[in-house]
């Protein structure tokens, strides 16, 4: 289709939302970009405006999880321009997923076209820089069929659809924005499964376990490794972090999701602040000793942990300055408000 235009009604080139106040829902923007593979050849469709989907009824994807996503945000730089965070690495872990999955890969450079097209098709919806919101993009994969039997699909779409955001926990971050988590006795991935990708499946199992702890009033289940539930492995959205003395630590585990956000800050940890980092299994026990706690994701970003309750054990964490720094120092590679030394900035092509 032809490039989206755009007239608009006020003085502001930006559509009429509250952006400093969003929560962290979905907001139906006027394009998603989608591409299909058959015959393993990708077909890009382009810019469509249905949200909706016409999908097969036995698709794999709706019986059986063969399903990927990826979560990723755009943000308006100090210089008006659209700034996307690592999207080379979130196709690379799509790929992981479709690779396991057993359906193909979408290339990257496909992914990343999907990512910049999406974005700048919804300019008017990425908020403004300073407004503390971002632009969420959802790219994701379903094997699609006429099927029954319990294997891959020979069809698959990929597509890219955008929401504009705020924080993903409530309050976001700050010194009096502590979380709350409860370690669950439930899995959300199994210790060789999924929990490496990406796949709804994971997402599903995390369900009864976070209404649970809701419904007691915390923020998120906290998940122990499938295997012995002795290590902590990471929250239902986000990956976990420790300071310990003068180390940030993080658990090194076959089912967590491998962040991308917990690697960048893992990277500007050691390298730009110059921290000790270790990537480790960590005892729930250690938790006695560790001087804080927090947990980061795409959606989350960094959010620091006040508490996390064991059944009847508790552990209570002061806000640490270093959390500021990290969080100061990753939002401000992305956002455009700082120097960008690792190249993790892909500016999207606005014209
Ligand atoms: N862990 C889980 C289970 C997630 O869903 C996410 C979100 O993508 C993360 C961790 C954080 O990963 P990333 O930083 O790549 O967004
Ligand atoms: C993200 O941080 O992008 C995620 O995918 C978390 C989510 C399940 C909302």
């Amino acid at each position: 289709m032809a490039k989206p235009r755009y007239y608009f009604t006020g003085e502001s080139q930006k559509a009429d939302l509250d952006f400093a106040n969003l929560g962290f829902d979905y907001i139906r923007c006027p394009y998603r970009f989608e591409a299909v593979c058959e015959h393993g050849v990708w077909r890009v469709r382009g810019l469509l405006e249905d949200s909706a989907m016409n999908l097969p009824e036995g698709s794999q994807c709706l019986h059986y999880g063969q399903q990927l996503f990826e979560g990723m945000k755009v943000y308006t730089g100090a210089d008006g321009k659209a700034y996307a965070f690592r999207p080379y690495d979130n196709a690379r872990r799509m790929a992981e997923g479709a690779r396991y999955l057993k359906g193909p890969e979408v290339p990257e450079e496909l992914f990343v076209r999907g990512v910049e097209e999406a974005a700048a098709a919804n300019l008017p919806f990425i908020p403004p820089h300073g407004s503390g919101a971002s632009l969420y993009l959802r790219p994701f994969y379903l094997g699609v069929d006429d099927n029954v039997g319990v294997k891959p699909a020979r069809r698959y779409i990929f597509r890219v659809f955008v929401t504009p955001v705020g924080p993903y926990f409530k309050g976001g971050f700050g010194p009096d924005q502590g979380k709350s988590f409860m370690v669950t006795s439930f899995d959300r991935a199994a210790p060789r499964g999924t929990g490496h990708v990406k796949a709804g499946g994971n997402y599903a199992s995390s369900f009864h376990p976070c209404f649970e702890a809701k419904k007691k009033g915390f923020d998120e289940a906290l998940y122990l490794d499938p295997a012995e539930h002795k290590y902590i492995d990471e929250i239902g959205a986000a990956n976990f972090l420790a300071l310990k003395g003068d180390t940030l630590i993080t658990p090194d585990s076959h089912s967590v999701l491998p962040s991308l956000t917990r690697m960048s800050l893992l990277e500007i940890a050691s390298q730009l602040l110059g921290w000790s980092t270790e990537e480790r299994q960590i005892p729930l026990e250690e938790l006695d000793e560790v001087d804080a706690t927090a947990c980061c994701g795409t959606a989350a970003i960094l959010t620091w942990i006040r508490r996390i309750v064991d059944g009847d054990r508790e552990w209570t964490f002061e806000f640490d300055d270093r959390w500021q720094q990290l969080h100061d120092s990753l939002v401000g590679i992305q956002t455009g408000a700082a120097d960008d030394p690792f190249g993790w900035r892909h500016e999207i092509p606005l014209d």
